[in-house]
């Protein structure tokens, strides 16, 4: 919606929620997200054409078109728990819209959904459409975090799904024009419904794939001899291969991959098709077994205890250039060494305890972990280092002050493929990375 204001100062853009706390934090100094360049346009067009508000009534009253951006967690509870979707939230913006509005609307479906859901919004709309019309639109968002305002600014493509009748295909239309104030008409493309909400769960489970495609090949490399770098990159000239996302890590992680995987697999099963949902869960598979399969590298490393001895976690983000933890490997890696008795000092230049409690549990140094606000500090007295996000500024750290503080010998695992192990080994680690062959061969 920033990205939005910014480049169409005609239009008024109002961003509501029932939480009061964001809403507060959207309008403060102190925006409750991470996202570099973002700070920078929402204080632009704050109060120009860009408001943030708790008046969710005035809000839909006023508009003309409505973005439904809640969150579509996997549901918790109930058929479908662990895989499904949950969709309450956005049943009760359709409903409220229903309740409020007074005039027709153009509402647009952002949020990440199940195939058909809008058949869903369409139907608790007209149901109680009272003589307004209402028009359902898809438009999932491809960003990805860490560099969403260069991907707004430039995306590759915005898709946009409609009706195919005549006020679906004007609606249409309508949000065309909104992204035709800067991005090329060719770069916007317009389907139906359906096929835009398909579209956006299978470019996610394609990049997964590819992921744990390259990660399955690492685990290969560390056998064999073979370097996944150099695999990645030999494959990855293939012109119809490509380079991007065969960058082999400890696993994926974040809000979107495994929610839209594992929604992609309840669909299947839903509509009678095993051969597929087994298809796609086998990229969960492969990376709950990577995350798994670092863990117990470590473990095997540290002559197989790793009880009372201090780890340092260096990154707790899912990736580099956010505080988001959602989904992150680092927490699997983390809690699979808490299990095993660690003690865990962890240091991310953006992540708060307060996130790491939330999925590890209350902070401990004596039996559990803490949170360094100092590299060195998390690093010192350590058996071992894990770099679990690829932070740019884990490359220029000062490894042999690192070392020369360290228990002897001193291990440095790199879940990211990020630093030079042959320095690292030159200084005097024991280092290894994620599909290379390190000290074995
Ligand atoms: C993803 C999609 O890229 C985006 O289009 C969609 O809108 C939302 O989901 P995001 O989750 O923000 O975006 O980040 P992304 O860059 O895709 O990374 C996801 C995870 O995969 C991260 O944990 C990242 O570290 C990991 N990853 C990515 C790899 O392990 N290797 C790669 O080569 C690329």
């Amino acid at each position: 919606m920033a990205m939005i204001a910014k480049q169409c100062p005609q239009h008024e853009i109002t961003v509501v929620d029932i939480n009061a706390e964001r809403i507060a934090a959207w309008n403060s100094d102190h925006l409750p997200i991470f996202e570099p360049g973002l700070a920078t346009v929402v204080q632009a067009q704050r109060g120009e054409n860009l408001f943030f508000s708790t008046d969710v009534d005035a809000a839909i009253v006023a508009a003309d078109m409505i973005f439904l951006s809640v969150n579509t967690p996997t549901k918790t509870y109930g058929l479908g728990a662990g895989r499904a979707a949950d969709l309450r939230y956005l049943e009760k913006c359709a409903r409220k819209i229903a309740e409020v509005a007074q005039s027709d609307k153009i509402v647009v479906e952002k949020s990440t959904l199940p195939v058909r859901t809008a058949a869903s919004v369409k139907r608790i709309l007209e149901a109680n459409a009272k003589g307004r019309n209402f028009q359902i639109l898809s438009n999932p968002e491809f960003l990805a975090e860490g560099t969403a305002m260069q991907d707004l600014a430039a995306p590759d493509r915005v898709l946009i799904g409609g009706d195919d009748s005549e006020a679906g295909q004007a609606a249409i239309e309508k949000l065309v024009e909104v992204y035709a104030n800067w991005v090329p008409r060719e770069r916007i493309i317009t389907t139906n419904l359906w096929s835009s909400e398909l579209s956006k769960l299978t470019a996610n489970a394609f990049l997964a794939q590819r992921i744990s495609s390259i990660n399955a090949i690492s685990a290969l490399c560390e056998e064999t001899g073979a370097d996944v770098d150099e695999v990645a990159h030999a494959i990855g000239t293939d012109s119809r291969i490509g380079p991007k996302f065969l960058k082999a890590s400890i696993g994926f992680g974040g809000s979107c991959f495994q929610k839209d995987i594992f929604n992609l697999v309840y669909l299947c099963e839903h509509f009678g098709l095993p051969e597929v949902a087994a298809y796609w869960n086998g990229v969960i598979e492969m990376n709950d077994y990577q995350k798994r399969r670092f863990a117990r590298r470590v473990l095997a490393t540290l002559f197989n205890t790793v009880s009372d001895k201090k780890i340092a976690v260096l990154g707790f983000a899912f990736k580099k250039d956010t505080n988001d933890t959602r989904e992150s490997a680092a927490i699997y890696v983390c809690r699979d060494l808490l299990e095993e008795k660690a003690q865990i000092a962890i240091y991310d230049p953006q992540v708060s305890a307060h996130q790491i409690e939330r999925e590890l549990g209350a902070q401990d140094p004596a039996t559990g972990w803490e949170l360094c606000s100092d590299v060195y500090a998390a690093t010192a007295g350590a058996h071992a280092v894990l770099i679990l996000t690829e932070w740019d500024q884990f490359k220029d750290l000062d490894y042999t002050r690192i070392y020369q503080g360290m228990q002897q010998p001193a291990f440095l695992f790199d879940g990211r493929n990020l630093l030079d192990l042959k320095a690292l080994r030159a200084i005097g680690f024991e280092a290894s990375g994620i599909g290379k062959a390190g000290e074995r061969i």
